[in-house]
Parts: C-alpha cells; structure tokens; sequence
C-alpha cells in the first residue's frame, strides 16, 4: 500500500516540483487547487514526467464545507503539505484583506479537516520573510521572527502561530514548516517551471523574460545597500532540491522521528549572491548581455538575507549544493522551451 499525500497547490510552482518528487518516491498524491494562479495542464506534464497522473479536485479551500467533504473523502492520507497561497508581495500590500482571508482561512480549513480525519502529518510551505530584517547572519531557526514588511509575508507568520498553536492543544498533529529562501529553476524536463501570471515580482523569472524578449528592461531596485557592490544579496535555492527536501520531511513525520510536534527548517543553499552575481551569472551562462538599469530601491526589501542549513542537514539529511550558474541555466532553458511550446 502506497502512503496517500494531500498536496493543496499541487499544480503552482513549487507544489509540482514537489508532486513529482513525492510520486518518484511511491507515494500516492492527491492535489487539491483552485487553479487560481496555475493551470491543469500540469497534470498531463506532470504524468509525462513520472508515468502517473495523480487525483486531482478543483478546490477552494476558503470553503470549509467543501474541504472538510474531500478529506472525509481521501481520511486514509498520511499526511498535507500545504502550499495553496496567494505569493504576490506588492498585491498583498495593496489587498491585504484578499491575502488574510485567502492564506488564513484555507490553513485554518485544511487543519480542522485533517484533524477531524485523524490525518496526523502537516508540512507548511513558509518563508524567509519570517524573519524580518534580520540582526545576524546567517539566519538560524532559533533567531527571533519579526513581523515582515508585507500582509503576505505576515500570513506566513501568523500561520506559523496558528500551527503551533493548534498543535499545543491536539497532541496527534506532527507538524514541520519549511522555511524557504528563494527558489528559482526548473525541472530538468523543460516541462514544468515558475510561470508567473502577468509581469514577474520575482528577480530570475523578470530576467529571463526580459532575456526572452517580453520585457523590455530589468529594473535592479538600487545599488546603495551596504553589500558588497550596493545590491541585495539572497539565498537562491534550486526549486527540485526544495521539493526533494519535502519527501524528507514527510519521512520524518511518518517514521515518527521528530524531536517535538512542531518543528521549523531553513530551506536554503547557505550562499549569498548579489542581483548584479546573479546578472552576471546569467550573462554567462547565456553568453548574452542582459538590458537592465538601476533604479531606485523598491519599499520592503532587506539589505542581506541567507540561511544556516546546518539543522536541515542533521534532522533532515538534507541539504542543496547546485551551483548559481546551474540554477540559472535551468531557469533559463525552462522559459526557452516554455516559450517555444507555447509558440508551437
Ligand atoms: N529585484 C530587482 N528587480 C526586479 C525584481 C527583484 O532588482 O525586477 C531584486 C530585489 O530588489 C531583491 C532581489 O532582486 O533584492 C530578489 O527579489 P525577489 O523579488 O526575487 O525575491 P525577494 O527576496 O524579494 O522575495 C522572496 C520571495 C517572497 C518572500 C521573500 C522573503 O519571493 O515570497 O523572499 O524574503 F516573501
């Protein structure tokens, strides 16, 4: 008997990525989507990838009487990793309501669904932004959160309190958040990879269109930090490795190895890089000259943030050693062949 995973947001960019890890590791995955920011055409590329198409309900999860009917329904999961969130920083600021109600009240469904059922494991898709502008670096689990800078950031702080929270008052909830510094890249097929709706918030997917021809110019959001060349410097982590680092926390719960109910990973490769490393890189990698500018800095953004990965390599045994250079081919020769099957 394969162990059943229920995946919300198993259709965006992570989720997938994590969908296929999960199905080339035997277990049998239920995606749960409202396919508001992706589309269900990944399914089929998905079944490409691994020769299974898994289950797949079009779900709101704001909707508690529909989540709690599909839980009742797949009672036999093992465990939910939950990535279903809206992720846009800048709209989160702009609609903070939509990204409270959206982000909260599916969490708030999807825990009281699972405990309902007796479904014990519980991965939470968190971020770095959880730390705020940290005081030290490299970031541990242990260091202080603070409240981020945006209403989406904070979603993923309070959902943190409420797992905890939650956990302290039901003893069978096993819970592990994962903590993500940037994810860029893409499967190795070219079949499925980060597909932002409409211009691009995020740094790699603004580059490779702007490389692709759709955008005219990258913005670099100032250069008068204090870092090495002015630029801000990230943790940016190859999205399969992220997936991978998933499959490893479900084990983790399912073996019962966890040393409390609630544990807490940094997900990131340890390395810090600059916007101008990462245009560089990309400048060699594609052997091409990038259009960019610099302008002025954009409101939120932290000087330097990227993490401690010892505890994930000793809990987890898990651990991320792509190079920049390779993250950023696999990004771009995702958007080439992304491009061109959608030209076809
Ligand atoms: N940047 C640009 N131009 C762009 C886009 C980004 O110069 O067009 C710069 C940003 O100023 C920043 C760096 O590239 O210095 C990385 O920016 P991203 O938007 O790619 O990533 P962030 O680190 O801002 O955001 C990521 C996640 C968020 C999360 C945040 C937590 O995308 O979900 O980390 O730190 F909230």
């Amino acid at each position: 008997m394969k162990n059943k995973i229920i995946v919300t947001g198993g259709c965006g960019y992570i989720g997938s990525h994590t969908v296929i890890e999960l199905l080339e590791n035997n277990y049998d995955v239920v995606i749960l989507d409202d396919l508001s920011n992706s589309t269900e055409d990944t399914l089929d590329r998905i079944l490409k990838i691994t020769g299974t198409k898994p289950t797949f309900v079009n779900v709101d999860l704001k909707d508690e009487t529909a989540t709690k009917a599909i839980f009742q329904k797949h009672k036999d999961a093992k465990a939910v990793i939950n990535f279903a969130a809206h992720k846009a920083v800048g709209e989160s600021v702009k609609e903070p309501l939509m990204y409270y109600r959206n982000n909260l009240y599916s969490l708030i469904n999807v825990l009281s669904s699972q405990i309902e059922n007796n479904i014990e494991g519980f991965i939470f898709s968190s971020s770095a932004t959880v730390y705020g502008t940290p005081e030290t670096l490299p970031i541990t689990e242990k260091d202080e959160t603070q409240r981020p800078f945006s209403p989406y950031g904070n979603t993923k702080k309070i959902a943190e309190e409420i797992i905890d929270d939650v956990i302290k008052s039901n003893s069978n909830l096993q819970s592990i958040s994962l903590r993500y510094f940037n994810p860029i890249g893409a499967h190795e097929s070219g079949l499925i990879g980060e597909l932002p709706s409409g211009i691009p918030n995020n740094l790699m997917p603004y580059i490779t269109q702007t490389a692709a021809g759709i955008r005219e110019k990258l913005m670099v959001y100032g250069n008068d930090y204090p870092t090495k060349d002015g630029t801000p410097i990230r943790d940016y982590i190859h999205v399969v490795d992220l997936a991978k680092a998933h499959v490893l926390a479900v084990e983790r719960i399912l073996k019962k190895e966890q040393d409390e109910a609630f544990e807490v990973f940094n997900l990131g490769t340890g390395n810090g890089f600059s916007v101008l490393d990462v245009i560089n890189s990309f400048e060699k990698v594609t052997n091409s000259k990038l259009n960019y500018e610099i302008v002025e800095r954009r409101p939120g953004d932290v000087p330097k943030l990227y993490a401690a990965t010892n505890l994930a390599k000793e809990k987890l045994g898990w651990s991320a050693d792509k190079s920049l250079d390779e993250m950023i081919k696999s990004s771009w020769d995702w958007e080439q062949k992304f491009r061109k099957q959608n030209t076809n």
